[in-house]
């Protein structure tokens, strides 16, 4: 009689969901152009999509650049797959894109809000060039949007 080798599961796969200053501030901030979901809220969607999709979630917020910088090169040294809302830090963050220039895995870029459809410094973002892509403008959607990208990229069913 053969030996039955027990089946295991395919490791899921980490998703990081970063997310720059002010950030921790939905729901309150300017919800004219934000709306009125919070970041749990988006991590609770995140969580229900990347279930669906086999992705694990971790979604992360700082003000802090360098703490910021740091996860990227925790995602770099662990092959990890990116979102990344750089938030105001999109504009002028050089130091965030050459950590970001680093990265390992798939990377894209959200936004809620349509950057260029707003003041004309957020028409400048110096993370975009080392991103596979970038979402913007469908609210707490861009988020699921981008997971679903990442998805793609990782060759997973429902990623396209
Ligand atoms: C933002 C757009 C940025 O210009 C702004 O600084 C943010 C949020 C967005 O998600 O729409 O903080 O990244």
């Amino acid at each position: 009689m053969t030996e039955r080798i027990p089946e295991r599961a395919a490791p899921m796969t980490t998703v990081l969901i970063l997310n720059g200053p002010n950030l921790g501030r939905l729901g309150s901030r300017e919800p004219e152009i934000y709306g009125s979901a919070t970041l749990a809220d988006i991590d609770a969607a995140c969580a229900a999509l990347g279930a669906r999709l086999g992705l694990q979630v971790e979604l992360r917020q700082t003000d802090d650049e360098a703490e910021l910088i740091g996860w990227i090169h925790e995602a770099a040294d662990q092959r990890l797959p990116v979102i990344l809302n750089p938030a105001a830090f999109t504009h002028y963050s050089y130091a965030l894109r050459d950590a970001l220039a680093m990265r390992t895995a798939p990377l894209v870029e959200v936004h809620l809000s349509n950057p260029a459809a707003r003041e004309v410094f957020r028409h400048t973002s110096v993370v975009a060039g080392v991103a596979d892509g970038t979402i913007a403008g469908f609210g707490p959607r861009s988020y699921e949007l981008a997971l679903r990208a990442v998805a793609h990229l990782l060759g997973r069913p429902g990623g396209s």
